[in-house]
């Protein structure tokens, strides 16, 4: 009975739905018959650096956008990239894409999209440039912390919620960067060649589900290039995929300044022109160029030749007032608020529940004595973080820094000193500022002496958001962390045995003081509540419940993409191409070869021109791991791993009882065996044991996130799906489960397994 009714339910649902798409559906023809041929291509370039029209005429407005994706961005010049300072654009600055990931946590993606959403309401944008999904396959690139690591089922159950959260309040998601822009080196032009296997598996998965699951209403294409063409308006990954293969209705945006060429972008699916003529963030475009844009007059010229079949323009119009309608034209859409109490509380939560505990010998939680002499080292401790690393950067309408969070939260009982033993330069697009090394000698000097005197030291570094740091249009030039802090750790560390380290950043770095370090906290980019997030887990007033949401390697060749050399990163000229593995430029790689060739160590690869690639110039490369990215290629080859995806400690402990199997529902009881309460991320992996291709040892299929008093136990399950089991086969193309036995792996992170259970299928 039950059943019947909610299948009745369920369709009346459905129904509603489709009549709210007829509906919409029945204003876009409607529109469209009215309007003018003008009009129609009018709708497809921009009008100034962030907004394109609507059709005055007929009461259609503007669309207004805004990066994205962890607030909403200051107001910018009109025609230029330059800061409209104004005094009223301050915003929630809420943690980095990275964070809300290390809290493996939907419901916080729910409202951290619903309110940043709100926010972007408030400002009248009716697109945020956002989330960013692309996937975690470099420690080295430059915009990880705009995204969401190196699972693309974690980065899907992440980005869904948020998506749906945003969209509520009538303000679209542009998920971006569409797609396999996994780096930030030749980022404008590099050509990447991957095989199909590895582009759904991967590269694709976490856009499926923000599409498909998230109904995401636009999608940015991005700045790179796939088998020899432009992702912006590359026909395979935008017509034949995004729009064909998964009925993506909305409006495909170019990255500011990706297009580059008018028939391309007419035909392969572009439907709104961004930024052209300048390379995103730096150059500046000729003001009032707009009518030069690919999909400006030129495309008008080709309409009013007839060259373009009305069918392709209607359809291109059709989007952009499917977006209009959505957003700037929903009817019922709420007001919007800005740095509202609850903003700012859920902007401190998802911050405490992102940061990740990596190593405690028992100094944390912080309870020192009355009178105790605390020194706070390090430049992260008063720099503003929100600002600077390109585009994502926001005004914060408060930025507690983590020196002001400690001394609110310690300052009483405790004397609280700061020294910032290193220094790095403005938080700069495009270049990084030479400081001489005395400066260092002396900071470092300095704040060692200081540490000597003291009861605790609470060290505040690791990357910032300069240039060739977390940055946009750059990747990090090394592994180590920058600015001489290694030396300054390592000497802090031998001056004071009570140092705790908090390391902000946005990925994974080296750490050759860690044997010697008594605890480590791993802060990502908390916006503005960063302060008071860090002090709460310091001193135990929340119980840490992050995990990683990618692996931290021993060495920057563990990651295979740096392991294969420059090939698979960061690209090379085309005819320095291995030709046994690239095949044609227009086909994709072959996935099994490329593993096997990994597996030898890519030992077998000739180095020749390439058949078939004639006069391209353009860096390329190869993702010769393949589909062993991240913590599936650490398996893969039993690599040790300093600091494994999924891991993180917490200030109590979890015991997991014996996994079970019943049908297909995994079940394994969790209980918190120590004395505060704490949450646990539990974890599902699946392997196949015996495969017709090469497959990771494990993959992520499933987690949950419980809270446990001290004592306290739950039941948590998991249900197998039959896509849980899937691989994608490229020569069939399609998503293929085949029969016989998988492991499921029932672990605290990807290496730490605690039960197994077997299923057959
Ligand atoms: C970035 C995008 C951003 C856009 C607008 C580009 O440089 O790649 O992520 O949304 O600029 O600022």
């Amino acid at each position: 009975m039950k059943k019947i009714l909610l299948l009745i339910l369920a369709s009346f649902g459905l129904l509603s739905v489709r009549a709210a798409d007829k509906e919409l559906e029945a204003k876009v023809q409607a529109l469209l018959s009215k309007m003018t041929l003008e009009e129609k291509v009018r709708l497809s370039y921009a009008q100034t650096r962030f907004m394109s029209p609507g059709v005055q005429r007929l009461g259609v407005p503007e669309l207004y956008t805004s990066d994205g994706p962890h607030g909403v961005r200051m107001e910018i010049q009109t025609h230029s990239w330059d800061h409209a300072d104004w005094t009223n654009d301050s915003c929630t600055a809420f943690p980095a894409l990275t964070c809300l990931a290390a809290t493996w946590q939907p419901q916080l993606a729910a409202q951290y999209g619903r309110m940043v959403g709100e926010e972007a309401r408030y400002r009248n944008k009716s697109v945020l440039l956002g989330p960013g999904v692309n996937i975690y396959r470099t420690p080295l690139n430059g915009r990880n912390f705009e995204y969401m690591g190196e699972d693309p089922i974690l980065a899907s159950r992440m980005c869904v919620p948020y998506i749906q959260g945003l969209q509520s309040n009538g303000v679209a998601a542009c998920v971006k960067h569409y797609a396999l822009n996994e780096q930030e080196v030749f980022r404008n032009h590099v050509d990447v060649r991957v095989s199909d296997r590895a582009l759904y598996e991967l590269y694709l998965r976490p856009f499926h589900a923000a599409v498909v699951e998230g109904g995401a209403w636009s999608v940015m294409g991005s700045y790179n290039q796939y088998m020899d063409q432009y992702a912006t308006h590359n026909r395979r990954l935008i017509n034949d995929i995004l729009k064909k293969e998964w009925g993506f209705d909305g409006a495909v945006i170019s990255d500011w300044g990706a297009a580059h060429d008018t028939d391309e972008a007419i035909f392969n699916g572009l439907d709104l022109e961004m930024g052209s003529f300048t390379d995103g963030l730096s150059m500046e475009a000729p003001l009032n160029s707009y009518d030069k844009y690919y999909l400006a007059k030129a495309y008008l010229e080709k309409c009013r030749k007839g060259e373009v079949p009305e069918s392709v323009i209607n359809d291109k119009a059709g989007r952009m007032l499917r977006l209009i309608l959505r957003t700037s034209m929903a009817e019922n859409r709420g007001f919007g608020s800005m740095n509202s109490p609850e903003h700012v509380a859920t902007a401190r939560k998802i911050a405490q529940e992102g940061i990740v505990l990596l190593k405690n010998n028992g100094i944390l939680p912080l309870a020192p004595k009355a009178n105790a002499r605390i020194l706070v080292v390090g430049e992260n401790a008063v720099r503003s973080l929100c600002e600077g690393g390109g585009s994502s950067e926001l005004k914060a309408r408060d930025e507690v820094s983590p020196l002001r969070g400690i001394q609110e939260r310690f300052g009483n009982a405790c004397t609280v000193s700061y020294a910032k033993g290193y220094v790095s330069g403005r938080a700069m697009f495009g270049q990084a500022d030479e400081l001489p090394q005395s400066l260092y000698d002396s900071l470092r000097q300095e704040a060692v002496e200081m540490a000597k005197n003291v009861d605790y030291v609470i060290y505040v570094g690791g990357l910032n958001k300069n240039h060739f740091q977390d940055c946009e249009g750059g990747d990090r030039l090394t592994y180590n962390l920058p600015f001489g802090q290694d030396q300054l750790v390592a000497e802090l560390l031998a001056a004071n045995k009570n140092t705790i380290l908090v390391m902000v950043s946005g990925n994974a770095y080296d750490m050759p003081w860690l044997a010697s370090a008594p605890a480590l906290v791993q802060s990502w980019y908390l916006g503005s509540e960063s302060g008071h997030a860090l002090a709460d887990i310091i001193s135990g007033d929340v119980c840490p419940s992050g995990k990683l949401p990618f692996s931290f390697a021993y060495r920057l060749n563990d990651y295979p993409a740096h392991k294969m050399g420059a090939v698979g990163y960061p690209g090379v000229s085309p005819d320095k191409l291995p030709q046994t593995l690239t095949g044609k430029i227009s086909q994709p790689l072959n996935s099994e070869l490329l593993l096997q060739s990994a597996i030898k160590g890519w030992k077998n690869i000739q180095f020749e021109q390439t058949p078939g690639d004639g006069a391209k110039k353009d860096e390329s490369q190869i993702y010769g791991e393949d589909i062993l990215v991240g913590y599936r290629w650490l398996d893969y080859f039993k690599t040790k791993v300093r600091f494994p995806f999924g891991f993180g400690l917490s200030y109590t402990t979890f015991q997991y009882g014996k996994p079970t199997i019943q049908g297909r529902t995994v079940s394994v009881e969790v209980k918190n065996t120590g004395k505060v309460a704490g949450q646990e991320v539990v974890q599902f992996y699946v392997g196949d044991d015996k495969a017709s291709v090469v497959r990771p040892v494990k993959e992520l299929k499933h987690f949950d996130k419980i809270a446990l008093a001290p004592g306290e136990s739950k039941v948590v399950t998991y249900t197998i799906s039959d896509d849980d089991l899937k691989y994608f086969d490229e020569t069939r193309h399609a998503w293929v489960a085949e029969n016989g036995t998988f492991t499921i792996y029932v672990a605290a992170s990807a290496a730490d397994v605690k039960g197994k259970v077997s299923f057959k299928y």
